[in-house]
């Protein structure tokens, strides 16, 4: 029995070392962690449990059948993060470069698989240089099938993907399909095809970090959701996330226990809002001291940072926030900022995630960039995001509710279940300036028949209570009062129920 078991372990040891040590030593000085390193410090401490340890490749060509690891490439499994179950993937770089072959895919399908049924989320860990080049067809039907399950999942269960590496060809598009995806600076870089391609079809010079470094994919073109300094770090923001998602579509949101008062008073509210409707601040300023305990986790920190989304808790229970930032562009919705919020919203709705809604927003983006640019659909994402949306939704106007921008961000015509306002709130088709020089237009010569112009529009307008006397607000709320506020109405929310017509499913403008 000794011998029995002692060849077990033999095999788990070879196994474990995947491509060996002079590619983990490769591996650890370009500052990386090797995939099961990875997982040891995401997953709680010896709670991994690691399947199909001895899959090999099939592949016969090339001299393939004289290079098999066990593995193959890839370390999946399930494990806890804080107690809570997560099925785990992390590709092993030191293995044929992390490459994709069947039987790798068939590895990383099979997690795929039970993540779905049974309900709990699933998170890649990327470092891998797309199909395994001597299979061919064989690896490209693989990716298909991951593909495929990405799709099915979606809105199932939460789908995270860190890019820790390079990640080229079919590597990105898997992680594109999930909900979230990170990066880790200086050492991850993600590209459909990479800069030798680039060359050699549009004679372009351009270096992988200039493709696909992290820094371009969190700022330019948002395909990444954050980025930080290393493994270490990504690997413990990862299990901080995690603590923020439900398990799936039917999970409800975690609870956890929060040592800030509810209903909690914050006096200084009271002036955050300068008296100058023109001068910025800082709207997460508002979100940290409503929150429990300040804790935000921000979403695309670095991309059209005029719209702030991310997760927090109010009384413990997760929320989605998203919140027009007044120091960016004043706050205003263009095309960047309209899809950002509005696949935070679906996210959010998807599973049941209930949003808080801050507004102070002066209207559309002006402009022939953003008008050729799409604004008209991409702004329509969020107005259909927000409309579609039927978790609960506490929407909060501290200061500019402008144009349609008003009617986009929560109102109560979309269903909104708690429309506040702050005193200092402002709900009018445009700022006084703009609507007095339209409406009287005959009068711009005289500067002061105009300036009584605005100020009339202004004392009409500028206002929450016009909106308030149509029940467009429920009501003018107490800015020190807004954390009791929130947390009682999300509390009052708790059985909400509503349910769109059947449909197979909508056509969001995309
Ligand atoms: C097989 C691969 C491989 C691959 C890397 N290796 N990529 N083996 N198939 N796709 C192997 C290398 O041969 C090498 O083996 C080891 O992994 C490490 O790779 P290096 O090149 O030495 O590492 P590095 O210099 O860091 O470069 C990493 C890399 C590069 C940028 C990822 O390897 C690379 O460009 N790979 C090919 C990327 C690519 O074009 N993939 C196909 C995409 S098409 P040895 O034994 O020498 O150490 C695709 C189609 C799917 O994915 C589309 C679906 C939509």
């Amino acid at each position: 029995m000794k011998a029995i078991l002692d060849t077990l372990e033999e095999r788990r040891a070879v196994a474990r070392l995947g491509g060996g040590e002079t590619r983990i030593e490769a591996q650890h000085a370009r500052g990386k962690l090797t995939a099961r390193e990875r997982l040891s410090l995401l997953l709680d401490e010896n709670s991994f449990e690691e399947f199909d340890m001895f899959v090999e490749h099939r592949c016969t060509d090339f001299g393939m059948d004289k290079q098999k690891i066990p593995g193959d490439g890839v370390v999946t499994g399930w494990g806890t993060i804080n107690g809570r179950t997560v099925f785990v993937f992390a590709k092993d770089f030191t293995v044929f470069g992390g490459s994709l072959s069947e039987t790798h895919a068939r590895k990383i399908a099979k997690i795929q698989d039970m993540a779905v049924r049974n309900r709990v989320p699933i998170i890649g860990l990327f470092d891998a240089g797309g199909a395994r080049i001597q299979e061919g067809v064989a690896a490209l039907g693989g990716y298909g099938e991951v593909f495929q399950r990405n799709v099915l999942a979606s809105g199932v269960i939460p789908q995270i993907s860190v890019i820790m590496g390079p990640c080229a060809g079919g590597d990105v598009y898997s992680p594109a399909m999930t909900d979230f995806i990170f990066m880790v600076r200086d050492t991850s870089y993600m590209f459909v095809t990479g800069p030798d391609v680039v060359k050699t079809v549009t004679n372009e010079t351009v270096t992988a970090e200039q493709l696909g470094g992290a820094s371009v994919h969190t700022t330019k073109s948002s395909i990444a959701d954050g980025a930080y300094d290393d493994d270490v770090e990504a690997l413990i923001q990862m299990r901080r996330l995690m603590d923020f998602l439900p398990l799936s579509n039917l999970g409800g949101v975690p609870e956890i226990s929060s040592f800030d008062d509810p209903e909690r008073i914050d006096h200084s509210l009271d002036t955050l809002i300068p008296e100058n409707p023109n001068k910025p601040y800082d709207i997460k300023e508002l979100i940290l001291k409503v929150v429990d305990e300040g804790d935000f986790f921000e979403i695309q920190a670095s991309f059209a940072k005029n719209i702030v989304i991310g997760f927090a808790r109010m009384a413990g229970r997760t929320i989605g926030v998203v919140a027009n930032q007044p120091m960016v562009l004043a706050g205003v919705l263009d095309s960047d900022a309209s899809r950002k919020a509005a696949r935070f919203v679906r996210f959010c709705d998807c599973f049941n995630i209930p949003i808080v809604t801050f507004v102070d927003v002066p209207g559309f983006l002006p402009g022939t960039a953003q008008e050729q640019g799409g604004l008209i659909k991409h702004g329509a994402k969020l107005l259909f995001a927000y409309a579609e949306a039927t978790v609960p939704k506490v929407t909060l106007i501290t200061r500019k509710a402008y144009g349609g921008a008003y009617d986009v961000m929560a109102s109560k015509h979309l269903r909104g279940d708690l429309n506040y306002a702050w005193p200092t709130a402002e709900i009018a088709v445009m700022g006084p300036k703009g609507a007095a020089e339209i409406l009287y237009r005959s009068e711009l010569g005289d500067p002061e028949k105009i300036g009584r112009r605005i100020k009339d529009y202004e004392e009409r307008f500028a206002n929450p209570f016009v909106a308030a006397e149509r029940g467009y607000i429920d009501e003018v709320i107490l800015p020190h009062s807004t954390r009791r506020r929130i947390t009682r109405g999300l509390d009052m929310l708790r059985g909400k129920k509503l349910e769109n017509p059947w449909k197979k499913h909508d056509n969001i403008p995309l």
